[in-house]
């Protein structure tokens, strides 16, 4: 059996008080119950040593949207890994479809990030996903196909294990429009056979594939109950904590 892995990515909301709020909100909604996944939240940067001293001690782990793969230096506006580190991140979200659309990285970037997070000490969540030019234009496996291979590229089987990857098609974020249980199923399933190609059936058997793409309380359980569905990368329903919360239960 597989962990379920249930993550918010803030994206760029809320600032220091908003977060201390949030984070509150979401502790003492989730008591002490014991929980049948992993719960992982990802604020903005500001945000991220506060956060880290209100999640001590819980059952939320810390993760950051975002790193650059070199160690330090002129790269101004950027944060490294080791810095991530320090302030208590154990995840990395790499390669987000608005980090590839917006500030225009490319495969050989993110495959960069990825070995750097993971030298580092870090987790990488490391996002995949088609647009709906692509899906209309039946390329989906060929687009994730070149994300994983790329993004993937000499990174070894023994730290796949330190890998989740989400698949979030482009067309289903913050858009209200999700893919159906069977469209997530068919592609997830896809990833993991790519995986068993590319590593060995056993990394494939043990990768948790994420979905991500308007979860919500109402959707997320169906979705959560496919095959190859091992959690979600929650945007728009984390802002709550009654709304991440009930996404925490359906898994
Ligand atoms: P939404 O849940 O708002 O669609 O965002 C998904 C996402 O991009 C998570 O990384």
């Amino acid at each position: 059996m597989r962990r379920k892995v249930i993550a918010g990515n803030w994206k760029m909301n809320n600032n220091l008080p908003e977060s201390q709020n949030l984070i509150t909100k979401l502790i003492s909604g989730l008591g002490n119950e014991k929980l049948n996944c992993e719960v992982i939240i990802c604020p903005p940067f500001p945000s991220l040593s506060e956060a880290a001293s209100l999640v001590k001690n819980t059952v939320v782990k810390l993760g950051a949207q975002n790193m650059y793969f070199e160690d330090s230096g002129a790269f101004t506006g950027e944060v490294s890994a080791s810095m991530l580190k320090s302030v208590g991140c154990e995840y990395v979200i790499l390669g987000h479809s608005e980090r590839r659309t917006l500030f225009g990285e490319n495969d050989q970037l993110i495959n960069k990030k990825i070995k750097k997070a993971l030298t580092s000490g870090l987790k990488p969540i490391f996002c995949v996903g088609e647009t709906l030019q692509e899906r209309e234009g039946n390329v989906t496996k060929n687009v994730i196909k070149r994300q994983i291979t790329e993004g993937l590229k000499e990174i070894s089987a023994n730290d796949m294990d330190r890998i989740i990857i989400a698949y979030e098609p482009v067309w289903a974020i913050g858009t209200g429009k999700t893919a159906t249980p069977e469209q997530a199923e068919e592609v997830h399933a896809f990833i993991r056979g790519l995986i068993s190609s590319l590593y060995s059936q056993s990394v494939a058997e043990s990768l948790v594939i994420q979905y991500g793409g308007s979860v919500k309380p109402d959707n997320a359980k169906e979705l959560l109950s496919q095959k190859n569905i091992d959690g979600s990368l929650v945007g728009g329903a984390c802002l709550k904590a009654d709304s991440f919360i009930s996404i925490i239960k359906a898994a």
